[in-house]
């Protein structure tokens, strides 16, 4: 069979050919296809692959598809995370699962795509092990999807498309979103750092920003469509226009230029800390920029950091950290923390509780190592024990969760803006939102509330979310 396959290696590779961006359009011959079809997206992964659903999603109802439950599905497509070992799991367990569906329902067409797209590894299995699956493409053409669903129905064959190039950059693409009062926005694509552990950038290709008028534009559309929350996407917003060759643009830029577009709230993930500069840590006292910065520092030991190529040291991070505090007085920070990485001694692994400290994070994303084929530290000699790594790790979330815990002590009492999500799941009665410092607030209030931003009096704090009552 006659397919573009993958290769890690090409993807390493960074060259100066420049970016084309292509506008998306759907073609005549697809746009019927989908009549009296339903579809559904499973989703593994970041924020990065949401927003990629969401677009995929668009271009299913523009081709006449209709949402519903996975079961029900003519077209199923999952969208899948390289990032760690038990993500990758993950996903063979849905797959495996999905046999018995596709035996019953032998016209579904199963779809593949994201990060593990990306990976060799993945189409020799997926060759070899998982006939269920007819249609495979990467993060680089998402917006091919409709062709290759017409080659799948009129060939009833197997559809291989992996594009291991750069990447460009697809724009007036459609989205049908989660939310109608909170959206991704993407930013940038790609990635170019490089830190050894770390696969996203032979997944997503080389770093490349979307011109700020189509992020501009793209905001105010969502402002008039009744949106309060956008957050901007990217690996490493911090880095954003650095890709540009004909305007001094950068990340506090565009920050200043959303904060006029009038939208109530802009928060942005995720930040690189060697990028973070002072224009944007300005930029952040502006009333519609959120007070929270999540700042992955990955490690607090320096010896650590190199091996990682983060390219910081930790007493840098605590420089900007400090700088942060200064000028965005009562901001929330919260981190990624990866435990049990080749070379980190019992010195290494107390050098990061003692960061934590210095920080006071108010949340963290805490990982084990996995090593990821393809990257250099995959290759690093690694004799830290499983035990080990598990006992690392709980000494950490004790940290962790103490930081959470006294982040949250500190609204007891206080009156915080919360955007109302819906009702808890957990208590129909109870209200539920992020408050600006993104702390769940869990609150007695008017169902009125809901899909927008009101005052929440702070009556306790617990580990995980706040309780509160509405007041006027
Ligand atoms: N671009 C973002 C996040 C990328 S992935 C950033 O740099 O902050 C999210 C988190 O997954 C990373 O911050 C890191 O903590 C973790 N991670 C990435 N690769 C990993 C690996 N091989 N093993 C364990 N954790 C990993
Ligand atoms: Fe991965 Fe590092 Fe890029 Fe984040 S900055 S996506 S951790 S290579
Ligand atoms: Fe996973 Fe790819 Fe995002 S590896 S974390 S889906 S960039």
């Amino acid at each position: 069979m006659d397919f573009n396959r993958p290769n890690l290696q090409k993807a390493r590779k960074r060259t100066d050919k420049s970016i084309d961006i292509i506008n998306f359009k759907l073609d005549d011959k697809y746009k019927d296809l989908g009549l009296n079809k339903k579809y559904n997206v499973i989703t593994f992964g970041c924020q990065g692959n949401e927003a990629d659903s969401e677009v995929m999603s668009g271009i299913l109802e523009m081709m006449g598809f209709t949402h519903s439950e996975k079961e029900d599905a003519d077209v199923l497509i999952i969208n899948t995370c390289a990032i760690r070992e038990n993500a990758e799991d993950r996903f063979y367990g849905t797959v495996g699962g999905l046999k018995a569906l596709k035996q019953k329902k032998k016209d579904m067409i199963i779809c593949i795509c994201g990060c593990m797209a990306q990976e060799e590894k993945t189409i020799t299995k997926i060759l070899e092990k998982y006939p269920q699956i007819d249609v495979v493409f990467g993060t680089h053409n998402i917006h091919m999807l409709p062709e290759y669903i017409y080659k799948q129905m009129e060939t009833n064959k197997r559809v291989i498309e992996v594009y291991s190039e750069e990447g460009n950059i697809i724009e007036k693409l459609p989205h049908i979103r989660l939310s109608n009062k909170k959206a991704w926005v993407n930013i940038m694509f790609g990635c170019d750092e490089f830190c050894t552990y770390c696969i996203v950038p032979y997944t997503r290709g080389k770093e490349r920003s979307r011109r700020p008028q189509e992020i501009i534009r793209e905001v105010e559309d969502l402002v008039k469509n009744g949106y309060l929350e956008v957050t901007l996407l990217g690996q490493n917003v911090n880095a954003y226009g650095k890709d540009f060759k004909d305007i001094d643009y950068t990340f506090s830029n565009l920050l200043l230029d959303l904060s006029d577009t009038g939208i109530k709230r802009i928060r942005y993930t995720t930040s690189h800390p060697r990028d973070l500069d002072e224009a944007t840590m300005k930029a952040m006292q502006r009333e519609n920029i959120m007070p929270h910065l999540h700042l992955p520092v990955q490690s607090g030991s320096n010896a650590v950091l190199k091996k990682m190529n983060r390219k910081y040291t930790h007493e840098e991070y605590l420089e900007k950290i400090k700088r942060l505090k200064e000028l965005n007085p009562g901001i929330s920070i919260t981190t990624d923390i990866i435990v049990a990485f080749p070379t980190e001694t019992e010195e290494d692994f107390l050098e990061t509780l003692k960061l934590c400290e210095e920080v006071d994070y108010e949340g963290a994303f805490t990982f084990i190592y996995s090593p990821r084929e393809g990257t250099p530290a995959a290759k690093y000699e690694n004799n830290i024990t499983d035990e080990e790594a598990h006992r690392r790790l709980d000494i950490l979330h004790d940290k962790i969760n103490a930081g959470y815990l006294k982040g949250n002590k500190r609204f007891e009492g206080k009156i915080v803006k919360v955007l109302v999500d819906g009702t808890s799941k957990n208590d129909p009665n109870t209200l539920c939102g992020y408050s600006e410092h993104n702390k769940l607030v869990n609150f007695k209030g008017n169902v009125n509330a809901i899909g927008t931003i009101v005052n929440v009096k702070i009556t306790e704090a617990k580990t995980w979310f706040l309780i509160g009552e509405q007041v006027e």
